[in-house]
């Protein structure tokens, strides 16, 4: 752990930033129903609306780490509800492989979470975030790609 990572999760200032990519069909719906609903959730997560969990390439979490996020949630609907048939269980064997890949390269598990959020869980929603923000509060802020990056 690093000097300012340390400094950081011992003052507990640190506000991670989360990307998610929510599909349209179910999770946005769902985080838009949260919304709606007045249900309260932590304000550190960056909402990219995607067609279908199955269209985020890993690449786009990788893309997202490197850029500033400290942790990325990838949420789609539940399997069997996809609206593409099939699009989120693609999603959930790519990411299985993801994980293991972002181990390898020395990122935190934390750092990555995929979950099913249906149009009418607003507050499965507000559970997932909070989770995932506690998660990446817990491994400090992301810069592990930044240290590679001045090596090369
Ligand atoms: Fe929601 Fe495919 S349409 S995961």
């Amino acid at each position: 752990m690093t000097e300012d990572k340390a400094k950081a999760t011992v003052t507990t200032d640190f506000e991670p930033n989360i990307v998610a990519f929510l599909c349209n069909w179910c999770s946005y719906a769902g985080a838009d129903l949260a919304g709606t609903s007045r249900i309260q959730y932590p304000a550190n997560v960056k909402v990219i609306r995607v067609m279908c969990s199955g269209r985020v390439n890993p690449l786009f979490v990788m893309n997202a780490l490197q850029q500033g996020a400290d942790g990325v949630l990838v949420s789609g609907c539940h399997p069997g509800d996809c609206h593409y048939m099939h699009g989120n269980y693609y999603a959930r064997r790519r990411f299985t492989l993801m994980r293991d890949f972002l181990e390898y390269l020395g990122v935190e598990p934390e750092r990555f979470r995929a979950s099913w959020v249906s149009a009418s869980e607003g507050s499965k929603w507000k559970e997932v975030i909070e989770e995932v923000v506690e998660g990446v509060k817990s491994v400090g802020p992301m810069d592990q790609f930044k240290r590679r990056q001045l090596n090369w």
